[in-house]
């Protein structure tokens, strides 16, 4: 997310599972189009330690709550509290409210808010007595791109498939193949990185309704984004799976996108996957075998992935799984590892990285 952050052209600090970057109103608008693999952007509003109810309250309230939140502002506080003294949450969130409201009371005036008016969605986040607290952009969370209409068993999160494609660094040249693509989340996040098309450009955010952020910011962003989409390239981008009506759920997926001619779908079992093309990335998250019954099946794919990528000897294989044997099943050590959690299930990464592609020869 950090080299995300940064393409954009904001500097970055990387601590607890967050990156923070300083910027200009106009990055609440880039930031939500552009980020693909942050759940969410915050506006962080304050920082500080807080040992006693008394200090949360009088900090919270020093903070300029109404530069960002209009008189009718609808804002509810979420909180988390983790290794810190305050540790009941609904007290904390109680407090916030509290001081949010007095320090809206004395710039407006008023003693009683209706909130009717758009949503700030305040967060105070505790950590080791350090509480944060932030105003949600985004709303519905980013993985919600627009284009999943349906579910299907075991989606991925887009935001995890758009991290496993950019932490393989894929480049769009090279064929991506997945082949237990499911409802076709990894193919058709790589279309949408390969077309270079801003994966919130379907949708909308909650600081769209924020009077702060000028209409004009969200039109310069988002055609800043339709000017950068490349539908001149041709992808080379492939999804199968052995289930007809996953595969039915990603051609609608893909349409729904605006990707469905980059990509081609086909129904096979992993034992027929065969390829002439060279160099390229197989990205997959095949089944973990949760259920006691399942974990066999899945032994026996991981076995069966080995086999049938072995010939695929100029290839590179990036597959995520929480099955601690994989390895050992796919017959070759990871040359990298990386821990990554699909929604609570603590998993690895593991990467095989094939030999560089011959650079074209050039002739003047
Ligand atoms: C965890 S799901 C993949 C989810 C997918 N990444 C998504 O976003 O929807 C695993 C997929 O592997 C497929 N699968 C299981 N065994 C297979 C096999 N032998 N050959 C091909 N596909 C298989 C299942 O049908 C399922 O769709």
């Amino acid at each position: 997310m950090a080299r995300e952050v940064q393409a954009l052209g904001y500097d970055t600090d990387v601590a607890n599972a967050r990156v923070t970057f300083k910027a200009g109103l106009e990055a609440i608008c880039r930031a939500n189009l552009w980020l693909r693999s942050a759940d969410r952007v915050l506006v962080k509003l304050g920082e500080f330690t807080a040992l006693s109810f008394d200090e949360l309250f009088e900090r919270t309230k020093a903070l300029p709550w109404a530069d960002w939140l209009p008189v009718n502002a609808n804002f509810p506080v979420e909180g988390k509290s983790i290794k810190s003294k305050l540790f009941s949450v609904p007290d904390c969130q109680a407090i916030v409210k509290k001081a949010v409201v007095e320090s809206l009371k004395s710039r407006y005036h008023c003693q009683w808010f209706e909130e009717t008016g758009p949503r700030f969605t305040i967060e105070v986040a505790l950590l080791k007595d350090i509480a944060t607290l932030t105003i949600d952009t985004s709303g519905p969370g980013l993985h919600k791109r627009g284009y999943r209409k349906l579910s299907s068993a075991a989606p991925l999160k887009e935001t995890l498939a758009a991290a496993m494609i950019n932490l393989s660094r894929w480049h769009p040249e090279r064929m991506l193949l997945d082949p237990l693509c499911g409802s076709g989340t990894i193919p058709i996040e790589a279309a949408l990185i390969g077309l270079c098309i801003a994966p919130g450009i379907h949708r909308e955010f909650a600081a769209g309704q924020w009077p702060i952020v000028p209409e004009r910011l969200w039109q310069e962003a988002r055609q800043e984004a339709g000017n950068l989409i490349r539908r001149d390239l041709k992808l080379q981008l492939r999804g199968t799976d052995i289930d007809a009506e996953v595969l039915s759920l990603a051609r609608y997926h893909a349409r729904q996108a605006g990707v469905a001619e980059q990509i081609s779908w086909q129904q096979a079992p992993l034992a027929e996957l065969h390829t002439k093309q060279k160099y390229g990335y197989i990205i997959c998250n095949p089944p973990y075998g949760e259920r006691m019954e399942d974990i066999q099946v899945a032994e026996h794919l991981y076995q069966e992935m080995g086999q049938v990528f072995r010939p695929l000897d100029t290839w590179s294989f990036y597959v995520l799984t929480a099955h601690h044997g994989f390895e050992k099943l796919f017959g070759r050590r990871a040359d990298k590892k990386r821990k990554l959690y699909n929604g609570r299930i603590e998993c690895n990464y593991y990467q095989f990285f094939g030999p560089h592609a011959p650079r074209p020869n050039l002739e003047a």
